[in-house]
């Protein structure tokens, strides 16, 4: 009893004594999580932005400079994107769609919420890929030296502002490489991916994005 009453005072010492800095991050990502689950990001996007749907992007775990730069650009229509042959419209037009729900704070909120999220595990492919297959992959990343900026395995990024891309839906990397080759994304710092893209072909493309979205970020 002495011991627990002990370990409780200490604690309670702990968080008393924890800088003003900590609290403040604390509420702004307790105000993130409500607009996650109440503006309907939770839909596509799943629990604490680690499921998304159909090959909708997993957001927990990227960068917070990343995100917010792409939520603003969702949000003023910059990001626009391929069009989704299921339904006609963007593959970002639901989302656009509900943009102005979410003030300024709640966008500074939400991103940093989704940041401090654990990252998604991988998505299991079916048919599972080969040895073989994810190899190539690996291969093809290095050598076009999209580790320059994305770190060896898509789990790292150069700079806050650039995306980690280990760990994404495939369907979704495949996409987004290819809407960069094809000049369909322009928005944001896109351009930095063009002269490495455009040496990626359909097949280059599709290897690289089977392995990428089988890195598991949580491994280590
Ligand atoms: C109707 C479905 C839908 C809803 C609701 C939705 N999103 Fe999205 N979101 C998407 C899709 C689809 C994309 C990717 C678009 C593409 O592939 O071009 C996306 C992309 C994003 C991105 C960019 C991810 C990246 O890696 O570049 C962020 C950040 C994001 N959503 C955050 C949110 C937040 C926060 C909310 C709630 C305010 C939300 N989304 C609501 C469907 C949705
Ligand atoms: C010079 C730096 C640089 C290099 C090299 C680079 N990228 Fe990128 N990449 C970026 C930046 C910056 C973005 C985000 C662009 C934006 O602001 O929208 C990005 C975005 C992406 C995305 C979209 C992520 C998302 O969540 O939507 C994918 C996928 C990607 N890169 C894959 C690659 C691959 C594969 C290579 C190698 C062929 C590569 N990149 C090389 C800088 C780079």
């Amino acid at each position: 009893m002495r011991a627990i009453l002990t370990a409780l005072i200490l604690g309670a010492a702990t968080i008393t004594a924890a800088p003003v800095q900590a609290a403040e991050v604390s509420d702004e990502i307790k105000a993130g999580k409500r607009v996650y689950m109440t503006k309907t990001c939770l839909a596509c996007h799943g629990r604490n932005g680690a499921r998304g749907v159909l090959s909708y992007p997993v957001l927990a775990g990227q960068n917070e400079k990343y995100l917010l730069a792409q939520l603003t650009a969702i949000k003023s229509g910059e990001r626009v994107g391929s069009v989704d042959e299921t339904t006609g419209h963007t593959f970002v037009q639901g989302m656009a769609d509900i943009m102005h729900l979410l003030s300024e704070d709640d966008m500074k909120n939400v991103v940093a919420y989704l940041a401090v999220q654990k990252p998604a595990r991988p998505k299991v492919l079916d048919p599972a890929p080969s040895e073989a297959d994810l190899k190539l992959g690996a291969k093809t990343y290095k050598k076009l030296g999209c580790r320059a900026c994305h770190g060896k395995e898509g789990e790292r990024a150069s700079n806050k502002a650039y995306p980690i891309i280990a760990g994404l839906d495939r369907v979704y990397l495949m996409r987004q490489m290819t809407n960069m080759r094809d000049k369909v994304r322009v928005h944001g710092k896109a351009k930095l991916m063009y002269g490495v893209i455009k040496r990626a072909d359909d097949d280059d493309i599709a290897a690289i994005a089977t392995w990428l979205s089988q890195v598991d970020r949580n491994k280590d």
